[in-house]
Parts: C-alpha cells; structure tokens; sequence
C-alpha cells in the first residue's frame, strides 16, 4: 500500500468525480458539440458497463434469487388515463417561484420563502408547476393527443397487476420489479447525475395484505439498505431518513429515503415507500376493471397494498463512483484509485505487454483474446507500465496481467491487484481459473463481494 494523503479524500469534492468522468469516458455532457444540453449526460464506455453492473446486481438480488418477485419492461408512453388515475395530471407538481430580476427560476421550498439564492432579488409568488413531459401521440398537435413520458416506471406495473397475476400465478405477498427511464421536468436539476429530467429507476412494487403492510415496509427498509453495503458502500456514508407529513407524495402513507452522504451533503438514493391501496383503487376506479386480489387461504377479496422501494441507476452510479474514489502518494506521486468492488468495476482485466515487441504482442493479444471471452478486458501496450498501472488504477481495474521478455520462456504471466499493488506470478494457463476465483467473491446476496476489500 502506499502512503495515504493526509487529507480527507473520502469526501471527494464534485469537480474532481465530474471531471475524472470526462476523461475517461464515464460520463459526457450531453450534446456538447452543440454547447451542451442543461442537465443531460451522456454515458460513455465506461459509464455504460458501471451502469449494467448496478443494474446487473439490482435483478440478480431482487428477481434471479427470488421466488416471489418477477420482472416486467412497460412502454414509456402509458393509456393518458394512466397519469389522471394516479393523481400525477392533478398532483404531480412542485410550487415554482421566479426572481423578478435574474428570471432564475426555483423550487420554492430552495428559496425558502426568503430573496432569490442566486441574485437577492424579489421573488414571485408561488406557483404549481407540473413536472411531467407532455408530448403528442401522433401526427396532430391537439389536446385529445396528449401523452406524457412516465414520470415513474411503478405505474406500468400497477397497471400489469391483473396480466401478471393471471400469468405467473403468484400469489400475496409478491412483487413485480422493472428497470428503466422516466423523465421529470425538473425546475432546478443539477449536481451533475443526481438530478436530471431524464434518469433510470430500478423500481420494485411489492402486493402485500393489508395489515401486513408495515411488517413489510420494515423488511424491505432493511433489506435495501443492506443491499448498497453489499455493493460496497460505506455504511458510515449510509443512513435512513423518515419523510415528515408534509412532504410525502400524494400516493404515500410513510416514507423513508436511504440518502448517501453525497459531496453536497445528505441526498436521497432511495425512496421506500408505503402507497397502501391507493393506486390499485384508483386504476380499478378509472378502469372500471376489478383490481382486487382472491386470497385462497382466508376466502377473501382485497386489494392488495403496496410497498415501493424506488431506486435510481444514476444515483447509485454517482454514490458508487463517490465512494470508490481515492487518492494515495506512491514514490512522490498521487495515485488515484477508484476502489469499486469487483463486480462494479467497468474494466476487471487489462492486459500489459512490456512492450510492443513482435514476440510479446502475439502472446499478449493471444491471452488477451482468451480472457475477453469471460471478463470485460482492456488491452494497453501504450506508455510506460507505470502509467498503464495508473490509468487502470483510477478507472478501478481490479487486476492487471503483465507479459514480460520471461513470459517467453516460462509460460508465466503477472497478476497485479489494483488496491494493495501485490503481484503474483502464475502459469499463463491458469490466469482464467485464478481471476475467476479473484473476481468472483462470495455470492451478491449474502456476502461482501470483496472480502478483502479495504475501508
Ligand atoms: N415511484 C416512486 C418515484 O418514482 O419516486
């Protein structure tokens, strides 16, 4: 290990995590040969696996492993009925207040009653602002045309509840869970991925029977937020927080958010909430179809509540990406290292030959093209190794092979790991079988990943 900075890195600030996104390619502002697009990002090839591997994670733990949980992938664009049964057309809304002077406009809870943050101008009264997308379905622009893009992917399987019901013949309690975009028109997104109009959800809608709904909240509560410490995140940087009455949404009877301590402070990374009964009622209702469920073992009919652990891709990559990240003094230089557990990491294998060397390179691309086949792997023959090792390091490569001039001879190739720069040497042959057992840790759902891994 090297000699850690004396300073408190762990709180990286936001510059540092937005621009190490830019240069390696997790994350680009969006349309920026246009001059960007406020709020939008672009995933780059790094950003793209991180964001599988989240998601990846998330369905193996909440559907694969599962008996009572299926998967679903609804259409963006729902019936429009959808939204006015679930009370977003009438409620979905935010109080908007705008600075007489500057035009900024704001959250009216941000500029807490007082002068605009921005200028300290006068600001104007509140008013509400619906913060779906409206679009048109269709060749003509007219109010009966009107569809807006989700602002959520729950309502796609509250309206699935009776297909699924009937295809999958589960029964209470069990839980539909899809992945996916929603969009929000969000009157201030900002600290770069964490809030943006258009975002991923892992969503989970899990049908309980009434009464024992809050069983089930306490359940689910604990069992998300185990699921970030599994994934690697610090569980100091981790806590729960209760939604007053005042700020639950119009669906909800108790809500908690599990927040990460982001650089800008406490935010939310989940929210887990009890919807009770209200949506099933309120589709039955629009519908005019029988949402209710037959419970076989009390010969009774009900409808059923239901409880919401809401995640966001986007956030967990940030938090991820947060957590992860490190600084240490190697020989005089920084170091940045990106501690990803294993299963997180975008690249988990470069291969290094010593040089560009008409014997090394066959072999190196050889081995090379062996491992791709099994994990996302990176070939670099560019610059010294040093810089190679580094580069690898600060995208959080768990593992590095090195091709030398002795690899010729002996058949051996070097497995250097990323955290403690320990280095093995091992028969070529067996390089597949060793990064398997390296990479594979303890199951997701029971284990740490990475038992070795370092706070
Ligand atoms: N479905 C809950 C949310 O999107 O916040």
């Amino acid at each position: 290990m090297g000699e850690r900075l004396p300073k408190d890195t762990s709180k990286v600030d936001m510059e540092r995590i937005v621009s190490l996104c830019k240069r390696r390619g997790f994350a680009f502002p969006g349309s920026e040969i246009y001059g960007g697009l406020a709020s939008c990002w672009d995933y780059g090839p790094l950003g793209v696996e991180l964001k599988q591997n989240i998601k990846n994670a998330w369905w193996q733990t909440n559907i694969r492993e599962r008996d009572d949980m299926v998967g679903l992938e609804s259409s963006i664009l729902m019936h429009p009925q959808t939204w006015v049964a679930s009370g977003h057309v009438s409620g979905f809304s935010d109080p908007l207040v705008e600075c007489k002077a500057c035009h900024l406009r704001w959250r009216a809870t941000e500029a807490n009653g007082q002068n605009c943050p921005q200028c300290g101008g006068e600001l104007t009264e509140p008013r509400m602002f619906n913060l779906m997308f409206k679009t048109f379905m269709g060749p003509v622009e007219e109010e009966a045309s009107v569809t807006y893009l989700r602002p959520e992917t729950a309502q796609g399987m509250f309206v699935n509840f009776e297909n699924i019901l009937a295809t999958s013949r589960k029964k209470l309690p069990f839980g539909i869970a899809q992945i996916g975009k929603s969009f929000r028109n969000e009157i201030t997104p900002g600290n770069f991925i964490f809030r943006t109009r258009e975002f991923e959800q892992m969503e989970i809608e899990y049908f309980v029977k009434p009464g024992t709904d809050e069983q089930w909240f306490d359940y689910w509560l604990k069992e998300r937020l185990d699921w970030y410490v599994r994934l690697g995140i610090k569980e100091e940087n981790l806590r729960l927080r209760q939604h007053g009455k005042d700020e639950l949404a119009h669906y909800a009877k108790q809500c908690y958010d599990i927040e990460y301590l982001f650089p800008m402070g406490w935010a939310e990374l989940e929210g887990i909430a009890n919807r009770g009964d209200f949506d099933l009622v309120q589709h039955a209702r629009y519908s005019g179809k029988n949402l209710s469920y037959y419970d076989e073992e009390t010969d009774e009919r009900y409808v059923p509540y239901i409880i919401e652990p809401s995640a966001g891709v986007d956030r967990s990559a940030l938090a991820l990406l947060i957590d992860a990240y490190d600084e240490e003094k190697v020989e005089g230089e920084t170091r940045v290292i990106l501690r990803l557990q294993p299963p997180m990491a975008p690249i988990k294998v470069a291969v290094l030959p010593l040089s560009r060397n008409e014997k090394l390179t066959p072999l190196a691309k050889e081995i090379y093209t062996n491992l791709r086949r099994n994990f996302t792997t990176q070939y670099d023959d560019a610059q010294s190794i040093g810089r190679r090792y580094r580069r690898q390091d600060e995208i959080g490569t768990p593992f590095c092979i090195t091709i030398d001039f002795q690899s010729l001879e002996d058949n051996q190739a070097t497995i250097r790991e990323r955290d403690s720069m320990a280095q093995i040497r091992i028969p070529i042959n067996e390089l597949e079988e060793t990064l398997r057992a390296k990479l594979a840790g303890e199951p997701l759902s029971t284990q740490p990943l990475w038992a070795t891994r370092q706070k």
